[in-house]
């Protein structure tokens, strides 16, 4: 590049006909050759559903989010299938707790409930149940615990695998449309398929969490759901992922595609937009990304300290997502996301 002497024409640019700057002079311009558009239907509400009538309890560290029981989930369901979003996911506090998390299955639980409840008032929305053991061991870990041979506890994976089977099966049986697993042991997808078709739910859909990293970003979602570990392995280290890896990530994408998951997830979201896009890059399946709790507590505590304008920062988080090649984005703004949406259109 010439430097500007008496003698010499400055140009910004060796190819001065190459002006990107001309396609964002309008807004007219860049709504036409925008590349990524964030919609509604790219949306999944997540719902925290408690037993009882009326209920409706807060979580302190997610401003807007609450527990709920049926009656007022199913309004909040409404108001989101009013807004275009498509899908809801459900996660269940139950009354009691055990060793091996068993009303995670009983039919009369609050994820049954919700379903059932769902499936009568909202015919065409998408219920998604999340699958996990974790709210409803009293120990708080994803699966029974078991003594190894040197004394230790940990996650026994092949016993979780049939009650993952069996909770799987009764929110198919309850009306749920997608079964969507996030427990992280071995096998699960292959085990949760077998059983749904020999049940006879061939037409569930299975969302595999497949990539999940043990991510300090689920801290308040462990207050909404009451299910940080209490005793074994003070952590989820030993079967959720490394934040380190990524070609591991790839390794159980397709260890999910090949055991029959329809749909893959990478969650968190935000501080894995690269992985999202190794995920996309390796299946045409459709990938889904789980915008989780920390994301947006910190979103919410920033906008309420007036730090950040928390509209166009959640816009513009969800719309990176979706640009790394996300189908779906879980996410707890998905009301106000979709409401701002509607407003900008
Ligand atoms: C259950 C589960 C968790 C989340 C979704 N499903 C918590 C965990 O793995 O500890 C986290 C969601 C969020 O942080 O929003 N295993």
């Amino acid at each position: 590049m010439p430097v500007a002497n008496a003698s010499v024409t400055v140009r910004a640019m060796s190819f001065p006909e190459d002006r990107p700057r001309r396609l964002r002079r309008t807004p007219a311009l860049r709504a036409m050759v925008r590349e990524t558009e964030l919609l509604p239907r790219n949306l999944v509400l997540p719902l925290f559903a408690v037993p009882g009538k009326g209920v409706r309890r807060p979580i302190g560290s997610m401003p807007g989010v609450a527990q709920l029981s049926v009656d007022l989930l199913v309004e909040e369901a409404r108001a989101a299938q009013k807004l275009g979003v498509p899908a809801v996911l459900l996660f269940g506090i139950p009354d009691t707790k055990d060793a091996n998390g068993s009303s995670a299955w009983d039919p009369d639980g609050p994820v049954c409930s919700a379903l059932r409840a769902l499936r009568d008032s909202l015919p065409d929305l998408i219920t998604i149940a999340d699958v996990c053991l974790c709210e409803y061991t009293d120990h708080g870990h994803c699966g029974p615990l078991l003594r190894d041979v040197r004394g230790h506890l940990t996650v026994a994976n092949d016993q979780t695998l049939p009650l993952l089977a069996r909770a799987s099966v009764a929110y198919a049986r309850a009306g749920a449309s997608i079964i969507a697993p996030s427990d992280m042991m071995d096998g699960r997808i292959g085990a949760i398929r077998r059983a749904l078709d020999e049940e006879g739910f061939e037409n569930s859909l299975v969302l595999s969490y497949a990539v999940k990293y043990a991510s300090g970003f689920y801290g308040p979602f462990r207050e909404a759901a009451d299910s940080s570990p209490k005793e074994g392995p003070e952590d989820r280290r030993a079967y959720q992922m490394d934040p380190a890896n990524v070609r591991e990530a790839r390794r159980e994408a397709l260890l999910d595609i090949h055991e029959g998951a329809d749909m893959l997830m990478v969650k968190p979201a935000l501080a894995y937009l690269d992985v999202i896009a190794q995920v996309r890059a390796l299946t045409d399946l459709p990938v889904a990304a789980y915008n989780v709790s920390g994301e947006y507590s910190m979103l919410k505590a920033a906008a309420q300290n007036g730090w950040i304008d928390e509209q166009r920062v959640a816009l513009e988080i969800l719309t990176s997502i979706k640009r790394a090649g996300a189908d779906l984005i879980v996410t707890y703004s998905a009301l106000d996301a979709a409401r701002w949406l509607s407003d900008l259109a």
